[in-house]
C-alpha cells in the first residue's frame, strides 16, 4: 500500500517512520524545505528517542519531499498538520488547506485525519475534497512516540471502510475501536481533557496537602493509585500540564461545546486550576528563596522533548524575570536561549551558580545531582528529589514537618 504523510511534526514523523519501518512505501511532506533538507541528510528536526534509528533504518522504505505532487499516486494519505488554538477555539486552516492540496492531485485516495480535529471536521474535509475521510487519531506521549505507536493501548478509527486504516496498524496486535468519524474525533478530547483533568484534581489536592503538617501528596497518590478504578498514571502533582495537546485540547473542546451550547465545568475548571500553577509556585519561591537570584533546571514541557511548546517551566522563567529574578537555567536538551536570562551549559554550572534552586521539568536525570544539591534551598516543582536528603527543601504538596 502506498502511504503518504503530510505534515512532518512530532505526529507525521513519527507516524511515517514507524509505518516504513513496517515495510510501508512511505512518502512524507512537509511545507518547511530546512525540514526536508535536514531529513534528506538523515537528520532530525526534532528530538525524540528511537526515532532516527527506525526513520534512517535501511528496513525504511521512505521518501521526503516539499513538493504535493508526489503525493499522486498515494493511497492512503495522513494528514498530521498542526490544529493550534486561537482565541481558545480550534484553527482548521492547515487542515483544510492540506486536504484542498491533496484532492486537487489526487482524486483516488483515502484521507486519513490524524490530528486532533473537533467532532465534525471529517465530513466537513468530505465536503470541500470529494474523498473518503477516515479519523484515525493518535495518542502518543512526546518522548514515548515510538514505543507508543508501535504498542498503542488501542486503534481508534471512525468513518466509511475504516478498517482499511485498522489493518494498517494490526502489526501493532492491539485492541481496534471501529466507528463513526464523530465517536473517534470525541474519544481524542474525552482522553486528552481526562488527563488533563486528572492531573488538575491531583494538583488541588496537592495545594491541600501544603496546608496540613504531615501530608504529602506523593503518598496521598500512591494510596490513590493502587486502586485500579483510579490507576497510578497522571497522578503525579507539580508545575501543571504543558505541551502541545493538553492545553489546546482542553481549550478547543470546552469552547466547540460551548457552540452547541454544552458546558463542560469540569473540563473549563481542570484548566483554571492549571493556569494558577505558576502563580503559587511563584509564592512558594517567594516564602523559600533566600535572595533574587535563582536557578531553573529544567526548561521543556516534561522530560526526554526538546518540546517547549507551552512550557509551564518556561513560563514561570519569564514570570520570575518579570518579578525581577536573575535567572540561571539549564536544560539537558533545550539549546533556546531566553532574553534576560543566563543559559547554563552544565546541570552542575547552573546548581553551583546560586544558592537557590527549582526543579521546574521532571527529566529524571536532575536526580544524579541530588548530592551536590544538599546544602542548597531546593524548591522541588515536579517532586523528583528525595526532600529527606536535602537540608532546606520545599515541593509541591508536601506538607509542614508534624
Ligand atoms: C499527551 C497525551 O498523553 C497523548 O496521549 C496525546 O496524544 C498527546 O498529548 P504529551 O503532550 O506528549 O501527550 O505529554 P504527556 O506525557 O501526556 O504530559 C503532558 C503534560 O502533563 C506535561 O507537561 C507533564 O509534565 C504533565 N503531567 C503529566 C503532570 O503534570 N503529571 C502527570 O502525572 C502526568
Amino acid at each position: 500500500m502506498k502511504i503518504g504523510v503530510v505534515g512532518l511534526g512530532y505526529v507525521g514523523l513519527v507516524t511515517a517512520g514507524v509505518l516504513s519501518f513496517q515495510g510501508y512505501d512511505v512518502i512524507g511532506i512537509d511545507i518547511d524545505e530546512n525540514k526536508i533538507n535536514l531529513l534528506k541528510n538523515k537528520r532530525l528536526p526534532i528530538y525524540e528517542p528511537g526515532l532516527s534509528e527506525i526513520i534512517f533504518s535501511d528496513k525504511s522504505k521512505i521518501y521526503f519531499t516539499n513538493s504535493y505532487e508526489d503525493l499522486r499516486d498515494r493511497e492512503i494519505i495522513f494528514i498530521a498538520v498542526p490544529t493550534p488554538s486561537v482565541n481558545n477555539e480550534i484553527d482548521l486552516s492547515y487542515v483544510v488547506n492540506a486536504s484542498k492540496s491533496i484532492s486537487s492531485l489526487n482524486k483516488n485516495c483515502t484521507i486519513v485525519i490524524r490530528s486532533t480535529v473537533v467532532p465534525g471536521t471529517a465530513k466537513k474535509v468530505m465536503g470541500l475534497t470529494n474523498l473518503n475521510v477516515i479519523s484515525n487519531p493518535e495518542f502518543m506521549r512526546e518522548g514515548n512516540a515510538v514505543y507508543d505507536t508501535l504498542h498503542p493501548d488501542r486503534i481508534v478509527v471512525g468513518g466509511k471502510n475504516a478498517e482499511i486504516v485498522a489493518n494498517i496498524w494490526r502489526f501493532t496486535n492491539s485492541p481496534a475501536i471501529i466507528t463513526t468519524n464523530e465517536n473517534a474525533e470525541l474519544i481524542k478530547y474525552a482522553s486528552n481533557s481526562f488527563l488533563a483533568t486528572k492531573i488538575s484534581f491531583i494538583n488541588e489536592i496537592a495545594n491541600l496537602c501544603e496546608k496540613i503538617p504531615g501530608c504529602d501528596i506523593e503518598i496521598v497518590a500512591k494510596g490513590m493509585g493502587l486502586d485500579p478504578r483510579i490507576g497510578d498514571k497522571f497522578l503525579k502533582a507539580g508545575l501543571g500540564f504543558g505541551g502541545s495537546c493538553f492545553p489546546k485540547d482542553t481549550k478547543a473542546i470546552a469552547s466547540f461545546a460551548e457552540s452547541l451550547k454544552v458546558e463542560l465545568k469540569i473540563v473549563k475548571d481542570a484548566i483554571e486550576v492549571n493556569d494558577e500553577r505558576i502563580q503559587h509556585a511563584m509564592e512558594m519561591i517567594k516564602e523559600s528563596a533566600a535572595n533574587k537570584d535563582i536557578s531553573v533546571l529544567g526548561v521543556a514541557f516534561k522530560e526526554n522533548t526538546d518540546d517547549v511548546r507551552e512550557s509551564r517551566s518556561l513560563l514561570l522563567i519569564k514570570e520570575l524575570i518579570k518579578n525581577d529574578y536573575n535567572v540561571s537555567y539549564y536544560d539537558p536538551v533545550v539549546k533556546e536561549e531566553i532574553e534576560n536570562a543566563y543559559r547554563c551549559k552544565t546541570a552542575e554550572e547552573c546548581i553551583a551558580k546560586n544558592e537557590n534552586i527549582v526543579i521546574a521539568t521532571e527529566w529524571p536525570l536532575f536526580r544524579e545531582y541530588e548530592r551536590i544539591m544538599e546544602n542548597k534551598i531546593v524548591i522541588d516543582l515536579r517532586r523528583i528529589l528525595d526532600h529527606k536528603k536535602i537540608k532546606n527543601y520545599r515541593g509541591v504538596g508536601l506538607g509542614p514537618k508534624s
